[in-house]
């Protein structure tokens, strides 16, 4: 045979293998609005990078006549290839073969585009669209995403891992994702359960659809299992390819810097944004907006856990990851979801070598019977380990309430915070002055002749003693009270002093953090 006719031979089987589940499987996932496996990569990825390996494994099932099947690539696509020009790791379940169920080959071959992930140090992105554990396989298909969920855990902290969830991704399935940085949801097109509404239905009797039980606002709003929700495939793509603006391509590396902008000031003017009366609540983000450069703010889980707010920008040029208190919900307290939230993304920073900056407005853990017996004590603990544990810059503002617990978790100088920063209008102590004030001088306000006139003098007294800077800069727990306008170029100055920061922490297998 001439290399030309070998050539020929090797394109026809090209041809058959790229078909995938073949034009009706095809004609069915466009109809439910969904992309195919191979046309989400190259949406993805930078125009002509794309370079696809292992199209010609085959599955290894043999029982339910499943030999006599053919299973293009296995119904999962894999390769390299770069994004914004640098190199990644990538796969996509392939739902038109076989429902894009994970036999032992469709595993094995994850596996290996992961190590390859790891061995050369880059990102790996997995888009899943899937049936789950390929039924006819049995113990080969569970021993599949055991594998594969081992190399999440291993790569967990050196190469970012994403998940995109671009149709069903049920039963064991779920936990990939479960263990990576970020998961991506699209409307209506993404489902993730462990079971579904069928078995919940037979095991409980309660009746659900698949979209109430784990479409995309469910994880985004509810469970905070996803980090991003889009409203179509092409939105999740361009919030993928924003992302990887903002980080590193692994825990070696800093993330790309980018020219300096100055923030929209004209947009977003702090003495417009910050009320004045510390009753009022503000939108801390427009704050952010303020301070970094031309006011770009990616916001992480935007939908999950309002009253905390995090987040990647760039500060002269530099990523930082922003965690701020949100007085807009729930005045911003800390509570089990919010501690979950921020400690989590807290990780991914210091993992990832991107410094951490502060915003602080708080007035204390959230109180009552709902959060107690949720465990607020072991989910708010998540926040104080991460930041205790953190070694990269970190830098707090602290912009008005500083109350209690929440004083000490926002990364306060006794979590060895590098620099904290209060403005005139920070209020540090030990409660809010109303609570201090009932307490503190409950026996003065009720033997008093006019109680109201008395609490509110004592009110007085107190926030004009404890309820403010100054005292914690007197013991040097604050470095500068600064005026609102100079935050930016403190934090400037703060970045680039702390350019060279080596910190360690002592020698341990690995520390028990509250999980
Ligand atoms: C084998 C599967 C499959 C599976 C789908 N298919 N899931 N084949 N194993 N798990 C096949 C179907 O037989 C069908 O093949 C094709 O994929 C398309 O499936 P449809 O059912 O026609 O598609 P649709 O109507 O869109 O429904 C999609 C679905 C449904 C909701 C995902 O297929 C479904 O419920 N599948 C089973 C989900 C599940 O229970 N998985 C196991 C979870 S247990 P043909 O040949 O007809 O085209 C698990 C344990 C892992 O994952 C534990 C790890 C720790």
């Amino acid at each position: 045979m001439s290399i030309n006719s070998k050539t020929q031979e090797l394109k026809q089987k090209m041809k058959v293998a790229l078909q995938g589940g073949g034009s009706k499987a095809i004609e069915k996932q466009k109809s439910t609005g969904k992309l195919t496996a191979r046309e989400r990569i190259l949406e993805l990825l930078d125009e002509g990078s794309f370079h696809e390996y292992d199209l010609f494994i085959q599955h290894a099932g043999k029982d339910f006549d499943m030999d006599k099947k053919f299973l293009p690539g296995d119904g999962v696509v894999t390769g390299t290839g770069t994004m914004n020009g640098y190199p990644v790791c990538i796969y996509a379940q392939d739902f038109t073969v076989a429902g894009g169920s994970l036999g032992y080959m469709h595993a094995k071959k994850i596996c290996k585009i992961m190590d390859h992930a790891m061995m050369l140090k880059t990102p790996i992105i997995g888009i899943n669209d899937s049936g789950g554990a390929r039924i006819q396989e049995g113990v080969n298909a569970l021993a599949g995403y055991g594998d594969i969920f081992y190399r999440n855990t291993m790569a967990s902290g050196v190469i970012p891992q994403i998940s995109v969830i671009l149709g069903p991704c049920a039963g064991g399935a779920v936990y990939s994702p479960a263990l990576t940085d970020f998961v991506f949801v699209v409307d209506k097109i993404s489902k993730m359960f462990i079971t579904g509404p069928d078995v919940i239905k037979t095991v409980l009797g309660e009746e659900i659809s698949q979209e109430d039980l784990g479409g995309a606002r469910v994880h985004a709003e509810i469970s905070g299992n996803a980090h991003f929700f889009a409203e179509s495939e092409y939105e999740c793509f361009e919030q993928i390819k924003d992302l990887f603006t903002y980080i590193p391509w692994n825990n070696t590396k800093k993330a790309e810097p980018y020219e300096s902008k100055k923030p929209k000031s004209r947009e977003y003017k702090i003495k417009d944004i910050f009320p004045t009366d510390p009753a009022k609540p503000y939108d801390v983000r427009h704050i952010i907006r303020s301070i970094v450069d031309d006011s770009a703010f990616l916001e992480v889980q935007e939908l999950f856990a309002p009253n905390i707010v995090v987040g990647f920008a760039r500060i002269d040029g530099q990523t930082v990851g922003f965690v701020a208190n949100q007085p807009i919900a729930l005045a911003g307290v800390l509570d089990c979801n919010s501690s979950d939230k921020a400690a989590r993304f807290i990780r991914f920073c210091d993992s990832f070598n991107i410094p951490l900056v502060t915003l602080e407005d708080l007035p204390g853990y959230l109180p009552g019977i709902d959060q107690e017996h949720a465990g607020v004590i072991r989910h708010g603990a998540k926040i104080l380990y991460a930041y205790s544990e953190a070694t990269v810059p970190k830098i707090t503002v602290i912009l008005r309430k500083a109350y209690g617990g929440g004083y000490i978790a926002m990364c306060s100088s006794h979590l060895k915070a590098d620099f904290v920063f209060a403005w005139p209008t920070a209020e540090i102590a030990v409660m809010g002055p109303e609570g201090a004030a009932n307490i503190v001088f409950k026996a003065e306000i009720s033997a008093s002749d006019d109680p109201v006139k008395t609490r509110q003098d004592k009110i007085l007294e107190y926030r004009q003693k404890f309820a403010n800077p100054y005292v914690a800069a007197s013991y040097g727990y604050v470095d500068s009270v600064i005026e609102p306008n100079e935050t930016r170029s403190y934090i400037c100055h703060a970045l680039e002093v702390s350019k060279n920061k080596v910190a360690t922490n002592p020698y341990k297998k690995h520390g028990i953090p509250p999980f």
